[in-house]
């Protein structure tokens, strides 16, 4: 394998998140080049070479993981998939990207750090919201004491629901939006509090609107108690209408900050005919909406992949792990089992032999 030059990058994947890394790896491309894509769906990854030019392309992942130039493989395949995917990565002697969230089980998350730290690969979890310039911004602020002592950090993440089935199928997914999104607050808090301990956890959840297509939860209320005194509330759904809301406020014994991810740097548009793209899963663009711009930048998936780029070649340590991502699982697990007992559940809470997160809200563990 090269050490110098740019890292060659393979991706697991080709719809919709495969899409961000393809294009974020263009959007920076000094530090990295995407030489390979793997997903098993015929034409499908043929057309994300296309669109990005991408010169190798492969059916299976694991005739991708042979090819000996391909240095960092990015994860981008549904939630069940990547303990296995991340195994067999390690296990071919090449850097880990994982999406969120890391996995399905607490014990698959410690196969996989150990798997890693065994093959001697970096374990890189695709946390973007540590890369997001405008919250890295108001940590930037709180860590130079703007805010005084902070005291409560909350982070919300909403939208009317995920694009691809497999999301609200359970046993796929591993439980509904505090898996899919909450993994998000969860990281952001924990990230914002210099990761300090996490005590305790409460939850709070429930199907409200797409219990016809789901068991799985799409409104959470998340509380965490962290060891340094701090509170974070982080709120999701899979039930607000109107495109994608993402959102951070921080609240300090001297201050406080704001942060509206989209709307708050949106163009604010009225439309009669409509046009193109407005904003991740927005529904219509008649109207009044709020048109997002540098999308991927302002979310920070480029800096995230030309950082994690920037590891493998040495320049920088990893700044999310696979390591934040099993301190996540935890919590996870935690928050079912917190909105099914409707009790606090102090940390650590590691049951063994949980399946799928959700389980423990079903109680079918
Ligand atoms: N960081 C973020 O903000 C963010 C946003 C969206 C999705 N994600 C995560 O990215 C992952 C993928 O989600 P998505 O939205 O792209 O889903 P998607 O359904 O749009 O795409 C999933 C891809 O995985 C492929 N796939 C399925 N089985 C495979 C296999 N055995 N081998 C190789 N590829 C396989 C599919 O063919 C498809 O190309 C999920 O874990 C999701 O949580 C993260």
């Amino acid at each position: 394998m090269a050490n110098k030059g740019k890292v060659k990058v393979g991706i697991i994947g080709s719809q919709f998140e495969a899409d961000i890394h393809a294009a974020s790896f263009k959007i920076m491309p000094e530090e990295a080049e995407v030489v390979a894509v793997a997903s098993p769906t015929p034409g499908h990854p043929e057309e994300l070479a296309r669109r990005y030019g991408i010169p190798r392309v492969f059916h299976d992942y694991r005739q991708m993981l042979k090819e000996k130039d391909i240095e960092m493989v990015t994860i981008a395949a549904p939630n069940y998939l990547h303990a296995q995917m991340t195994i067999d990565i390690a296990n071919a002697g090449k850097h880990v990207v994982c999406e969120k969230p890391l996995c399905m089980t607490l014990e698959e998350a410690d196969e996989m750090v150990e798997t890693c730290q065994k093959q001697g690969v970096l374990f890189m979890y695709a946390e973007e919201l540590f890369f997001t310039p405008k919250y890295v911004r108001a940590k930037q602020l709180a860590d130079e004491g703007a805010f005084g002592k902070v005291y409560l950090v909350k982070q919300s993440e909403k939208h009317f629901g995920p694009h691809a089935e497999w999301f609200w199928d359970v046993e796929r997914s591993g439980g509904g939006v505090f898996m899919d999104m909450g993994c998000h607050g969860i990281a952001f808090c924990y990230w914002f509090y210099n990761r300090s301990p996490i005590k305790s956890v409460y939850c709070q959840m429930g199907t409200y609107v797409h219990g016809d297509i789901t068991r799985g939860e799409d409104n959470t209320l998340c509380i965490l108690e962290f060891e340094n005194g701090g509170v974070a509330l982080i709120e999701d759904s899979w039930a607000r209408h109107g495109g994608m809301d993402d959102r951070i406020e921080v609240f300090g014994s001297g201050g406080l900050t704001y942060a509206n991810l989209h709307m708050g740097n949106a163009l604010i548009t009225y439309s009669q005919h409509g046009y193109g793209y407005v904003v991740e899963k927005a529904p219509t663009s008649t109207g009044w909406t709020f048109t997002t711009y540098e999308e991927l930048w302002n979310y920070g998936f480029p800096q995230e992949m030309a950082h994690f780029a920037r590891c493998v070649r040495g320049k920088e340590e990893p700044q999310a792990t696979g390591e934040d991502g099993r301190v996540v699982q935890e919590v996870l697990y935690a928050g079912y089992e917190s909105a099914r007992t409707g009790k606090k559940v102090e940390l650590p809470f590691r049951p063994k032999g949980v399946k799928k997160p959700i389980d423990l809200w079903f109680g079918e563990h």
